[in-house]
């Protein structure tokens, strides 16, 4: 009986459509079927009664297994798609392609309107010196400035840069003057996150040094590249700022976009919009750059690449950017 039943099993597995099922079905429980000759097939004369039902229980036993699994079958047949399955006229199956993230996308832009300007573009580490991320930036140890920037450090002396600025005396050295370079990346800082705030995050420094480099270079620069990233002319303000690297420092504004300077939500009511940070290097930087400070000056700028991805695509929350989630990502 095992036999039969094993047997069925296997052929039932070939099984794949229901005039087949239908086939092995009367093989098995037909008339003239397996079952109907195991039963006339099987010498019960001489059994004990005890014998005989024996081998009725386990008969009945197999035949409501065997139907079972016709009847199982058929379900699983009738679900499975027609024999032609393929409808030319169903409307396709749209594919999902990866798209950049927003930040990359704005340091792409970035990146094209720096280089179609002349200037190189550069990587630099992530894990950096004291001396490179502070202390070649006009930042000594007991220097008040550090505690504008907290700092995650390693357990080999080193930090986890808190500011592109980490690659402007390396790139003076390298390169020399005359140069114009940009520089974008990652940074990080040891700080609670908020709508605003967040500890990893993305710059972009720009460096130009070159004779006679004035503040109105570093105007007619700055406007060049944000109304290029925009797509339309800005207007820019300056504002005195302090930074210990760069003198003067300064804090550059741009009028509202929205409301061209009258005020509105968008704003904060001011009008204008805090940008970027830039300023005139100062000579420590420049020495330490092995740059003739008699000969060349220039000046440098720190673009926020979230907060202009923030203020490009009206991004409410600056956590969005590192949290992964699609729905936030599909949109760009
Ligand atoms: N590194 C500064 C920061 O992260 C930003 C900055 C300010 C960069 C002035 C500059 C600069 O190049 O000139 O806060």
């Amino acid at each position: 009986m095992e036999t039969v039943y094993l047997e069925f099993k296997k052929q039932l597995a070939t099984v794949d459509s229901s005039t087949a099922l239908e086939n092995l079905k009367s093989q098995y429980l037909g008339r003239n079927g397996v079952l109907k000759k195991l039963k006339s097939n099987t010498d019960l004369k001489t059994s004990t009664t005890e014998e005989k039902r024996a081998f009725g229980l386990m008969f009945n036993e197999l035949k409501s297994q065997i139907q079972l699994m016709v009847e199982e079958k058929q379900v699983i047949l009738e679900q499975k798609p027609s024999s032609n399955p393929i409808d030319l006229t169903l409307p396709g199956i749209k594919k999902a392609p990866g798209r950049l993230h927003p930040i990359s996308q704005v340091q792409d832009d970035l990146e094209n309107i720096c280089l179609s300007m002349g200037f190189k573009v550069l990587g630099g580490a992530e894990m950096e010196t004291d001396y490179n991320n502070f202390a070649s930036l006009n930042t000594p140890d007991d220097h008040p400035a550090r505690d504008m920037q907290d700092t995650f450090w390693l357990n080999n002396g080193k930090l986890l840069r808190t500011q592109t600025s980490a690659n402007q005396v390396q790139t003076l050295r390298r390169y020399g003057a005359p140069l114009r370079a940009v520089f974008p990346g990652k940074c990080f800082r040891y700080e609670t996150t908020d709508a605003t705030h967040e500890n990893t995050f993305y710059q972009m420094e720009g460096l130009v040094v070159d004779e006679n480099i004035s503040i109105a270079n570093l105007i007619a620069v700055m406007k060049e590249i944000i109304s290029a990233v925009f797509k339309r002319e800005v207007t820019v303000r300056l504002r005195p700022g302090y930074f210990p690297f760069v003198e003067p420092a300064f804090e550059l504004d741009i009028q509202c976009l929205i409301c061209h300077g009258q005020g509105c939500p968008g704003c904060k009511k001011a009008g204008w919009l805090e940008l970027l940070p830039c300023g005139l290097i100062h000579p420590v930087v420049l020495k330490n750059g092995n740059i003739d400070g008699e000969k060349y000056t220039g000046f440098a700028f720190g673009l926020g690449l979230t907060r202009l991805a923030m203020m490009k695509f009206q991004i409410p929350d600056i956590r969005l950017f590192n949290s992964g989630d699609f729905r936030f990502l599909e949109q760009f």
